[in-house]
């Protein structure tokens, strides 16, 4: 399918885990509007909650955030975007400042969706509450312990209540559709995959009188019980199409790594080179980096198989070589590296309608079914992430076993009722 297919056909295609009442799941009017609340009004919270706000019948209808400023500066621009949209204001009485903003917002019966655009370390740390459907950012969960919360939340999320996390890379009209062909065997048996993940090193967030936690919460992106480190928060992208693509997850990684150039405030490596090993002696050789400061952005992934190789890169061609050759029409960007990263996830090029695909999607699941449970598939991507930075910090190969039994544990080690 073209992208212009592709769009036309509109792809009707946790914990930060608040879990519509379903009684209101699949019985929604048409274009009646789907009440959004929003958890984290941060770079990412606002722009896929505008993405669900401006492609879909969801309306913003609430907002949460730790911190005063960032609650207050989401207020203004939503206020703006609403009103561009003809959509009602945020009501004042649907401000939720301070760490229970989770609480109120799963208790507001004036809502029927939670986005959860939080710091990694909360995505687990939310509880289950009545009667919401969630859309969460990845990754579900930072360290083992909470994965395994994160599956035990999924037991008892409701047939009628659906759940998602945010790898929209899946949703991106290009990927979507070489990955069709991919598990349809256009490659033959996949023998071996390249992938790589190379973003810019991020900026300091500083203000005056903060005290240290709170530095370390507004930098959360450098530390690594608040993220889960770069593999787990950020390339956790590249290995999650890695693992849909050939519907597996890693037996085993080795990996090796470090903090080589970043000397910045955190305990985040800023490079990672990892050998996953998959059922099938398959072998998956990823890199990251993430301290570049010539603007340069590179993420894909390449497969290789028996009957031919695909390219699947953010930018650049998207492409099928050998017997079931194959390329995707309207790539417009130069190829990889030629990308601008966009801190927010809004990415241009081959990503430029994941998110409105993603929220489509999921919206669809809502209104008309069958309801998502997108949990068990993101925690079983986050634990592959977990798997390689396991194998790095440790210097020695990990097992998935090994790492269920003995995975390591993080706590940022403060008290968020401080922030009350
Ligand atoms: N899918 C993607 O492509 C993509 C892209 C960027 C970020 N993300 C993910 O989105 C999430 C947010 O990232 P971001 O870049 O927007 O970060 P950010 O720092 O810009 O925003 C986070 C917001 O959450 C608030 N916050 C922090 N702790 C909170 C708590 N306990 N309760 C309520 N609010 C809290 C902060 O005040 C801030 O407003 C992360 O999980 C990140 O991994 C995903």
């Amino acid at each position: 399918m073209d992208r212009r297919r592709f769009v036309q056909a509109g792809s009707a295609s946790i914990s930060g885990m608040l879990l519509l009442k379903p009684g209101t799941a699949f019985g929604y009017e048409t274009n009646s509007a789907v009440r959004l609340g929003l958890l984290g009004c941060g770079n990412r919270g606002k722009s896929v909650a505008t993405s669900f706000a401006q492609n879909t019948q969801a309306q913003v209808a609430a907002l949460g955030d730790l911190f005063a400023d960032n609650l207050a500066g989401g207020h203004d621009y939503f206020g703006k975007l609403n009103a561009s949209l003809g959509h009602p204001a945020v009501d004042a009485k649907m401000l939720f400042r301070g760490p229970h903003a989770y609480e109120q917002l799963a208790q507001a019966k004036e809502l029927d969706l939670v986005q959860i655009s939080t710091p990694p370390f909360f995505h687990v740390q939310h509880p289950v509450a009545a009667g919401k459907h969630v859309y969460c950012e990845k990754p579900v969960g930072i360290d083992v312990q909470q994965a395994k919360e994160a599956l035990e939340i999924a037991k008892r999320v409701k047939s009628t209540q659906s759940v998602d996390v945010g790898f929209q890379c899946r949703n991106a009209p290009p990927i979507a559709t070489i990955a069709e062909k991919i598990k349809g065997g256009a490659l033959g048996k996949i023998g071996a995959l390249t992938g790589n993940y190379n973003a810019p090193a991020s900026t300091e967030k500083k203000r005056e009188g903060e005290s240290a936690d709170e530095y370390r919460l507004r930098n959360w992106l450098w530390d690594r019980a608040l993220s889960g480190d770069i593999l787990v928060e950020q390339n956790i992208h590249i290995i999650d199409l890695c693992n849909w693509m050939i519907g597996a997850r890693p037996l085993k990684a080795t990996a090796t790594g470090g903090r080589n150039i970043l000397t910045h405030f955190g305990d985040c490596w800023d490079n990672y080179q990892v050998d996953f090993t998959y059922p099938g002696d398959i072998h998956f050789s990823f890199a990251s980096t993430q301290f570049g400061t010539d603007g340069v952005f590179d993420a894909g992934l390449k497969l290789f198989g028996a009957s031919g190789s695909a390219t699947v890169p953010y930018s650049g061609p998207i492409q099928i070589t050998g017997a079931n050759a194959w390329a995707w029409q309207d790539s417009t960007s130069a190829g990889p590296g030629s990308g601008k990263f966009a801190a927010n996830g809004a990415f241009s090029d081959n990503l430029a309608f994941a998110d409105r695909e993603k929220e489509r999607a999921f919206l669809a699941s809502i209104t008309d079914g069958p309801a998502h449970n997108q949990i068990a598939d993101g925690v079983g991507t986050a634990l592959s992430c977990m798997l390689a930075r396991m194998a790095g910090y440790q210097h020695r190969e990990v097992t998935w076993d090994d790492l269920i039994a003995n995975g390591e544990t993080y706590q940022p080690g403060f008290d968020l009722d401080q922030f009350a």
